[in-house]
């Protein structure tokens, strides 16, 4: 290998053409997942306190909102719902004119080329705030992936693209699997939340969500963020168990492990910038301490070349018109 004086690593930085041609990742609009809320009601959109930019919608008011994500020519979108009442069972998670199932309806009748994904999980629609069926103060495995699957099931009945479980359970992407294939759903593609860690960069999200655990945390189905190794079985599991993509969440924090999974599964893989990521910057934006666009189109390009594949990113619509204005 050659070396200094021969070797000059600055001649191809020297302009812009130049470091165009050697560049290595690209962020591409192709690239993002507009995550969205929806909540009960009519006329609403309600502001997200921690998460500048962001509001809840009710069902009648997405579809402008959708309107923007498609002349942005952003591909996809990510629900959330907000439901009207919580229950020990989560009823509302699975139930037909449920708060997501309707919107659904509403965007694919609205926008039927948009991709509409749908998070699976009964946190925000359990009085307990937790991911599964809780029992004697514990959330149990077994007995939450029959409503998890059936949560799915109806996203797909009300004509969800694909679905996307967040909650952790173990055995959850093969239930939802199963009762999908039983039902005539075998092309409705599962995006599996598959290395998801207990992070306390979700906080933000769970106020907009009103899912916030009302007694203990979520470390008993969450992973420690201390581990690496064992994200890895996390995804071997859910691909043996049939995810046609695996998520990384949250992202920044977790590069390392975005990385080792594009390495070692050659399949599609989400990074997830999730709320806490946003609110930082937005804050440090806010107080004029940083250049917000500058360092949010850094920080996704640092997930792309960490190996992502696909980022689902509350900056979606700020990040297409940027590349837009690039070009
Ligand atoms: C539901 C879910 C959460 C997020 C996505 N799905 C919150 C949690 O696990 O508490 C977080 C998304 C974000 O912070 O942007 N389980």
């Amino acid at each position: 290998m050659s070396c200094f004086p021969k070797t000059r690593l600055r001649r191809l930085r020297a302009t812009a053409s130049l470091r165009r041609l050697v560049r290595e990742s690209h962020l591409r609009v192709d690239d993002l997942i507009y995550p969205v809320f929806v909540v009960e009601g009519e006329g609403q959109k309600q502001p997200v306190n921690a998460m500048p930019g962001i509001y809840r919608y009710s069902v009648d008011t997405l579809a402008e909102e959708m309107q923007t994500v498609m002349d942005l020519n952003i591909p996809g979108i990510i629900i959330f719902g907000v439901p009207g009442f919580k229950d020990a069972r989560a009823s509302q998670a699975y139930a037909e004119d449920g708060v997501v199932q309707r919107a659904i309806r509403a965007v694919k009748k609205a926008f039927p080329e948009l991709l509409v994904i749908t998070d699976v999980c009964l946190c925000a629609y359990t009085e307990h705030g937790h991911c599964g069926i809780v029992e004697q103060g514990k959330v149990v495995n077994d007995p939450s992936l029959e409503l998890i699957a059936a949560t799915a099931l109806s996203h797909a009945r009300a004509g969800a693209d694909m679905v996307a479980p967040s909650d952790m359970m173990d055995g959850r992407v093969g239930a939802i699997r199963e009762l999908l294939d039983e039902n005539g759903f075998q092309d409705i593609p599962i995006m599996s939340y598959a290395a998801k860690y207990a992070s306390a960069f979700y906080g933000p999200f769970r106020n907009a969500a009103g899912s916030s655990p009302q007694f203990g945390d979520r470390k008993t189905y969450q992973m420690d963020p201390a581990n690496a190794g064992e994200a890895l079985r996390e995804v071997e599991q859910d691909l043996a168990e049939g995810a046609d993509i695996v998520m990384v969440k949250p992202a920044l924090a977790y590069l390392d492990i975005i990385r080792r999974v594009k390495d070692v599964f050659q399949v599609p893989v989400a990074a997830y910038n999730v709320s806490g990521e946003y609110s930082l910057v937005k804050a440090a934006a806010r107080e004029n301490l940083v250049d917000e666009r500058a360092v949010v189109m850094e920080m996704l390009t640092g997930m792309k070349r960490a190996g992502a594949d696909i980022i689902l990113t509350y900056f979606a619509k700020e990040v297409a018109r940027w590349l837009r204005e690039e070009r």
